[in-house]
């Protein structure tokens, strides 16, 4: 199961808001959340929002009101596992971006990133690339990553 199915079965679990809006409920939730994430992403504040038919605004200042409590945008990284960026090693680059995402877990300020491989970025003769959002990085190097994601963070 992953994250994200894990993360509908807890709100699920939470379904009572829905029909007796309690503080303390929707506060245990949101640390549920972000003991399975390491903090709480934006689209997933939006998720519970509609599940639980609350506003988005409510989840929002409780945020603001527990500091031990914090939001991040969600970043999706696609790196490419085709058969150009193998060659140059985007193995290596699998476990550096691991290691960073690991590392930037529960760090305040940190964007939250998630991760998958493609088999082609159709970047081939700039190999090894990786995607993050819509944004390609190429001739990446393991020792470049920690660098791209404070990039892609400082973009927020
Ligand atoms: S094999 Fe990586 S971009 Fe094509």
């Amino acid at each position: 199961m992953d994250q994200d199915q894990l993360m509908e079965d807890i709100v699920a679990g939470y379904g009572d808001i829905k029909e007796n809006y309690q503080q303390e409920r929707l506060v245990e939730l949101l640390r549920e959340i972000q003991e399975l994430y390491g903090c709480i992403p934006e689209d997933i504040q939006k998720y519970i929002a509609d599940e639980l038919g609350i506003k988005q605004v409510v989840i929002k200042s409780i945020l603001k009101y527990f500091p031990s409590l914090h939001s991040a945008k969600r970043h999706k990284i696609t790196l490419c596992v085709g058969p150009r960026c193998s060659q140059k090693e985007s193995g290596e680059l699998a476990e550096a971006l691991r290691e960073e995402i690991r590392a930037r877990r529960n760090r305040k300020g940190a964007g939250f990133f998630t991760f998958t491989t493609k088999n082609c970025l159709k970047q081939c003769r700039n190999a090894p690339n990786l995607k993050i959002d819509d944004k390609i990085f190429s001739g990446v190097r393991p020792g470049d990553i920690r660098k791209i994601l404070n990039s892609i963070d400082g973009d927020d």
